[in-house]
């Protein structure tokens, strides 16, 4: 059972007033804020631990480069992976576009996409066809935001390398059914790969890569209450060599000449650079965090959330709700009818309301719906349902304000 009052206590930006209301953040699917253990982290490490990693005999280099290495335990156990298949990234989009670029399919090869993805998991593989004379191939989906999945057999051929895919849509919440996307596309070849963006599933739901059977899944910490600037790429351990680096740099080499460099195997190969330490470190944190309420108990909490914000909506008349479908993640796209989004969210705001408005860098879905843009509320463990009956009031007062 969620105790909203004792987890509200631990993110302190909750604490802050907006144009002079209580603030309701609904904005979790651009960003959750931190809860104090995750930014305690942050400031012991500068405080006590703060040195380079994997570069030092001294103490606290050694220290540092433990502290960092315990978090890829702890994040791979968090999807149940291996540690030696975690790469730290800056983000999901980094991590989709360390896969493009590091990939080694033939040139003329197909990739797979669905008419729901954000721009960073279009956009990438776009590029790649365009070099490559490649084609994108685009699974449909139905107006309650399914996708049309009886058509992916039709669009598999033996050119196609790869599906690249939503685990939850960041738009309109809906669940994805990729552990049998990806069984049905094995099936046909086994050597067709599937990268999961796992940006929106990763904060509301446990996930189990290796029950999934995925080569690639990408996440973003600043999702699920860690820092920005930090991510995850889990690669099947096998794949690992047949990736090309798309950078390199310090910390990816065994040794270097002006002849000859030779590369270590593994996650480090792919870490270039001194890495962003601090957010790693909060990034396990806010795993560890997460356990220590229950991912299951979250989901539970954000489905009671996600249920009683979309009966309220429906008994607004004037109010359209995108992608009716029973398997959603805590997030709601809806349009006002006849009003623009950023007019709805500019008077939500007023109110103290954190709602996102516009496409979600989600164009592709938005032209499938004929539409410009939408309101989304995306709800996050600390929400609760008095912020909902809030929101709904307000969201009233602005319909009659714009009418
Ligand atoms: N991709 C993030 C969102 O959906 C920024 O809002």
């Amino acid at each position: 059972m969620i105790d909203s009052k004792h987890i509200r206590e631990q993110f302190p930006i909750l604490k802050k007033w907006i144009n002079n209301k209580p603030l309701v953040y609904f904005d979790n699917g651009a960003t959750t804020q931190k809860p104090q253990v995750v930014i305690d982290s942050i400031v012991k490490y500068y405080s006590e631990q703060n040195a380079n990693i994997h570069r030092g005999v001294h103490t606290l280099s050694r220290e540092a480069t433990e502290l960092f290495e315990r978090s890829r335990q702890t994040v791979a156990s968090f999807i149940s992976a291996k540690s030696s298949e975690i790469i730290f990234t800056a983000g999901t989009t980094d991590g989709i576009n360390l896969i493009a670029n590091g990939s080694n399919f033939p040139k003329g090869s197909e990739i797979i996409v669905s008419q729901m993805e954000h721009h960073s998991n279009i956009l990438p593989w776009q590029l790649w066809c365009e070099r490559n004379e490649g084609k994108l191939k685009v699974i449909p989906i139905n107006k309650d935001g399914s996708l049309q999945i009886e058509k992916l057999e039709s669009l598999i051929t033996t050119k196609t390398v790869l599906i690249a895919m939503a685990h939850v849509s960041n738009t309109l919440g809906v669940i994805n059914p990729v552990k049998e996307i990806i069984q049905r596309a094995k099936a046909i070849n086994s050597k067709i790969l599937v990268l999961i963006d796992g940006a929106q599933s990763v904060p509301h739901m446990s996930v189990d890569v290796k029950d999934m059977n995925c080569d690639f899944f990408v996440f973003s910490g600043h999702k699920m209450y860690a820092p920005t600037g930090s991510g995850v790429l889990f690669v099947k351990e096998n794949l690992f060599n047949t990736l090309k680096q798309s950078k390199t740099g310090g910390g990816t080499i065994k040794s270097v000449s002006f002849e000859k460099t030779e590369y270590v195997d593994g996650p480090l190969r792919f870490e270039a650079g001194t890495p962003n330490i601090e957010a790693v470190v909060g990034l396990a944190q806010a795993c560890e965090f997460m356990n220590s309420l229950g991912v299951k108990n979250i989901s539970a909490h954000e489905h009671l959330l996600l249920e009683h914000a979309q009966k309220e909506l429906s008994t607004i008349s004037e109010v359209e709700v995108y992608a009716n479908h029973s398997n959603k993640a805590a997030v709601i796209s809806f349009n006002v009818k006849g009003q623009h989004p950023f007019d709805v969210g500019t008077l939500l705001d007023k109110y103290g309301i954190a709602v996102r408005t516009g496409h979600h860098c989600t164009q592709p879905l938005m032209s499938y719906y004929g539409i410009q843009g939408t309101v989304r509320a995306s709800f996050a463990i600390y929400n609760t349902k008095e912020e909902i009956d809030i929101f709904i009031e307000a969201l009233k007062k602005t319909i009659k304000l714009l009418n």
